[in-house]
């Protein structure tokens, strides 16, 4: 009797803990950067990474109630890791990265969507002979289409890109804020590459 209660509750332990990992099961942590530090306006760039996959040292998880990104000292993920930062889901958050230019919402997706109306640079695992979209996709940064974003520098400035004929990006950088003033223009054309077993490529959409 004391053996099969055991087997029991070793069979509901089971349960609960694949019923855990199917609730909490994320394949992308979603990154959302917006200029103001409550992040009521616009999202001006999505980013998603794929989730227990190393990407060039980094590495997501999430638990359903935090998302977290590990750095490590190799590109593979392999050793000891140097970083490792948490954010709560759903929140709106500083991100270092971004030099309190912006801020951030950190969520847990089953899917990255390629949004509308956007330059997308893609980060794929598989050869440049392939198209993106037939491999695993281990990140997405996808910026509005002239969609006005701050910049750090002295004075603080901004920035806004934009797909030219799907071939490339120009940029713009404004003196100050809110994409104000004559900006200085760059075009950056999109060239497909890979390293290894990481491509990387360039989507335009409308
Ligand atoms: C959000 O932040 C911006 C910039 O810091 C500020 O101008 C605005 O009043 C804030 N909005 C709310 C609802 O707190
Ligand atoms: C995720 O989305 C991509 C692009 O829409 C699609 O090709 C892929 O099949 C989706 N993956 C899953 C597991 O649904
Ligand atoms: C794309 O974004 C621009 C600027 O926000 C807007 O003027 C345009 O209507 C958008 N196009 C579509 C198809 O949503």
């Amino acid at each position: 009797m004391k053996f099969t209660n055991n087997i029991i509750i070793i069979a509901i332990v089971a349960m609960m803990m694949m019923n855990y990992n199917v609730v909490d099961a994320s394949s992308y942590v979603s990154i959302q950067e917006f200029p103001d530090n409550n992040c009521t306006g616009e999202y001006f760039a999505q980013n998603y990474a794929i989730v227990g996959t190393c990407n060039q040292g980094a590495m997501y998880s999430c638990d359903g109630v935090t998302a977290t990104r590990t750095m490590y000292k190799n590109d593979d993920c392999s050793g000891s890791s140097w970083q490792q930062q948490s954010y709560n889901i759903g929140q709106c958050t500083g991100f270092p990265e971004l030099d309190q230019v912006g801020y951030t919402i950190w969520e847990c997706v089953d899917n990255y969507t390629i949004p509308a109306n956007s330059s997308n640079t893609i980060v794929y695992l598989g050869s440049c002979e392939t198209p993106w979209n037939e491999n695993p996709v281990l990140w997405v940064n996808a910026l509005k289409n002239n969609h006005c974003f701050p910049q750090t520098g002295i004075p603080p400035g901004s920035g806004m890109v934009r797909c030219k004929n799907n071939k490339g990006l120009m940029d713009f950088t404004y003196p100050q804020r809110g994409c104000k003033g004559q900006p200085e223009t760059d075009f950056e054309p999109f060239q497909k590459y890979c390293n290894g077993d990481i491509a990387h490529d360039f989507v335009c959409t409308h």
